[in-house]
């Protein structure tokens, strides 16, 4: 798109949100001028915090579904919009919900702890949520010591190095944490970049945790920088991430480990997309008051740990 045409979108879409009541709240992951536009932007706890905190009449999702999911959740008399029907997340769609019930099942004493990366379907059969950037804290708040996590295995192995309790792990991953981003490359950075400083999610693998000085939410990597001396930053996540970093902080070289590391759901969301949501009111999140009410539940004790 032209430069000017893209002006023009962005000015109709600060008409539409005034004219509407609307706000647009956004993942770090997104493209950069929809992170540009957004009202908020943060990691998936930060967005759900701030989406028990909305005043507006609508607000626009520029995430992946599970995310539109949890503020429809956390907001059902507003209207939660999502730009593009394939912002989806691959993992969330990874739970069975036969297979979770099996699990239930086997292990009756077992807390069932699961990602905000599900749907919130899997949220209603969930004692409580957690997200990157407070799943330790989540799993040591409960009291049982045996906790069914889901979907993500390599998240759930972070967790299992740093707490006593005992772990089911679900055989979930996120494709771009998992395939796209691997020890060679991280290797091969360390290797280039001596003085780095490497910072990974941790959706990715072992292998690669392992060899990270850091391992962070998006939002925690924003908010670690400043503590960090060198100037050589190594990023291990979703390549949207790098956009962020750099304009919060312009005097850092932020390096991603690999720039093939694209969410595809997220990157289905544009600025056209955003424009047409807004000014067409499209796609509503719609979800039954019975799913809203058991899957508020668990996302509600998430947020209640500080
Ligand atoms: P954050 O909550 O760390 O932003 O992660 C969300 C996500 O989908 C990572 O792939
Ligand atoms: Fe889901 Fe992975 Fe995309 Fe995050 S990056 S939204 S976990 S598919």
């Amino acid at each position: 798109m032209i430069y000017f045409q893209m002006m023009d979108i962005i000015k109709e879409i600060k008409k539409l949100k005034k004219e509407k009541n609307a706000i647009i709240m956004a993942h770090n992951y997104q493209r950069k001028e929809v992170q540009e536009i957004a009202d908020y932007l943060g990691d998936s706890l930060e967005l759900a915090r701030q989406a028990t905190k909305v005043k507006a009449d609508i607000i626009v999702f520029a995430g992946v579904y599970f995310m539109a999911e949890t503020a429809k959740i956390l907001n059902p008399e507003r209207v939660v919009l999502i730009p593009e029907k394939d912002a989806t997340c691959a993992m969330a769609k990874m739970v069975d919900i036969a297979k979770l019930k099996e699990l239930k099942k086997q292990y009756p004493e077992a807390a069932v702890v699961s990602y905000i990366n599900t749907t919130a379907e899997t949220k209603t059969y969930t004692d409580i949520v957690c997200t990157s950037a407070n799943a330790v804290k989540v799993v040591e708040s409960i009291p049982q010591k045996q906790i069914i996590f889901l979907p993500d295995k390599n998240l759930g192995e972070f967790v299992r190095l740093k707490t006593d309790k005992e772990l089911i792990l679900y055989p979930g991953f996120c494709y771009v944490h998992q395939q796209l981003i691997t020890e060679k490359m991280i290797l091969d950075m360390k290797e280039k970049y001596k003085d780095g400083f490497i910072m990974v999610h941790p959706e990715t693998p072992q292998a690669v945790q392992k060899h990270a000085d850091a391992i962070l939410s998006t939002g925690q990597m924003i908010k670690e920088i400043k503590n960090i001396k060198t100037k050589n930053i190594i990023v291990g996540t979703e390549e949207g991430m790098i956009h962020r970093l750099r304009k919060d902080y312009p005097d850092k070289n932020f390096i991603p480990i690999s720039l093939n590391a694209k969410c595809v759901g997220m990157k289905a969301i544009t600025i056209e997309s955003i424009y047409n949501s807004l000014k067409f009111e499209r796609y509503k999140i719609e979800i039954d008051k019975e799913t809203i009410e058991k899957a508020k539940k668990s996302i509600l004790r998430m947020l209640e740990i500080k």
